[in-house]
């Protein structure tokens, strides 16, 4: 993922939401993993946030929790991070700037995808096996649409028939149309190009569904941009870091009940 593409995305984010943004029944499936790890531990946690996501930092933290967040992007540092700047780390997620066993839990709301698969994913879920404690937790939402949101003729029907909520909802249910193996991925570039195809202008799309101009604009962004997404299974992301070599076991997967819910499900490991 280049860093380029989050310092554009900087400036828009806030004009992202559900699915893309975690919602009320996603932030209660962290509180539950922090919760669980809580009740084996009894003291306040050492936790981390992968990204800058403003709901991860504003869970439930336990009383006396120490917060980090780490992200790739000064830029997404600067514009979303609602922290104590200290607190937010610039660094890369599989080299990170952290002690080995220091973190007990650690939270990500939608970045693994970001990485290379198989490698990066791998890469980071060896870097966590590093800096979490034994017995620590990594609860993560996947983006995970593939076979769960139709064909592109599907979605597009569906967007001509008023039957797609909102931009958000569109990109993540074309991720799904488009991706077609996790190593391959999908681009958000390919997503443009086929939203161009079906409903010829930005302006358009906007006026036709009562969606923000500003946001659907956005997506001028991603016509040049080389970004691509890598979007695995949940039962994938069990795999690679339950086997032998990987270090974790699985606690639950919890898909949300919110319609596309079960394209985002919350995924956590505990160290072993
Ligand atoms: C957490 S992800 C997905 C968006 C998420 N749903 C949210 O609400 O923030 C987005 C963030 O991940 C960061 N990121 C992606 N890959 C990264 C990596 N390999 N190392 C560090 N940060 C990374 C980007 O800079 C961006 O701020």
């Amino acid at each position: 993922m280049s860093g380029n593409h989050w310092s554009r995305m900087a400036q828009l984010w806030r004009l992202v939401g559900p699915p893309l943004r975690p919602a009320p029944e996603d932030l209660a499936a962290f509180e539950d993993a922090i919760l669980g790890w809580l009740n084996a531990h009894s003291r306040a946690p050492r936790a981390l946030i992968l990204g800058v996501t403003p709901e991860l930092y504003s869970l439930r933290w336990p009383a006396g929790t120490t917060l980090r967040a780490l992200d790739g992007s000064r830029q997404m540092i600067k514009a979303v991070w609602p922290g104590p700047p200290a607190a937010a780390l610039l660094g890369s997620w599989t080299a990170m700037p952290l002690a080995t066993g220091c973190r007990d839990i650690v939270v990500c709301d939608g970045g693994f995808g970001m990485l290379s698969y198989p490698q990066g994913q791998a890469e980071l879920l060896r870097e966590l096996h590093r800096v979490l404690a034994p017995g620590g937790i990594f609860a993560v939402r996947l983006f995970a649409p593939r076979g769960r949101t139709g064909s592109i003729e599907e979605v597009f029907a569906d967007l001509g028939a008023g039957r797609v909520s909102s931009l958000d909802a569109l990109k993540l249910r074309l991720w799904g149309a488009l991706q077609g193996d996790a190593q391959q991925g999908v681009r958000p570039q390919q997503v443009v190009a086929h939203i161009l195809a079906a409903v010829g202008n930005f302006d358009r799309l906007a006026e036709d569904h009562g969606w923000p101009l500003e946001h659907v604009r956005s997506l001028e962004l991603h016509r040049e941009s080389t970004a691509s997404y890598h979007l695995t299974e949940a039962i994938e992301v069990v795999r690679m870091a339950c086997s032998d070599a990987g270090g974790f076991e699985s606690v639950s997967v919890v898909e949300p009940g919110y319609a596309l819910g079960a394209c985002c499900p919350i995924v956590t490991l505990r160290r072993t």
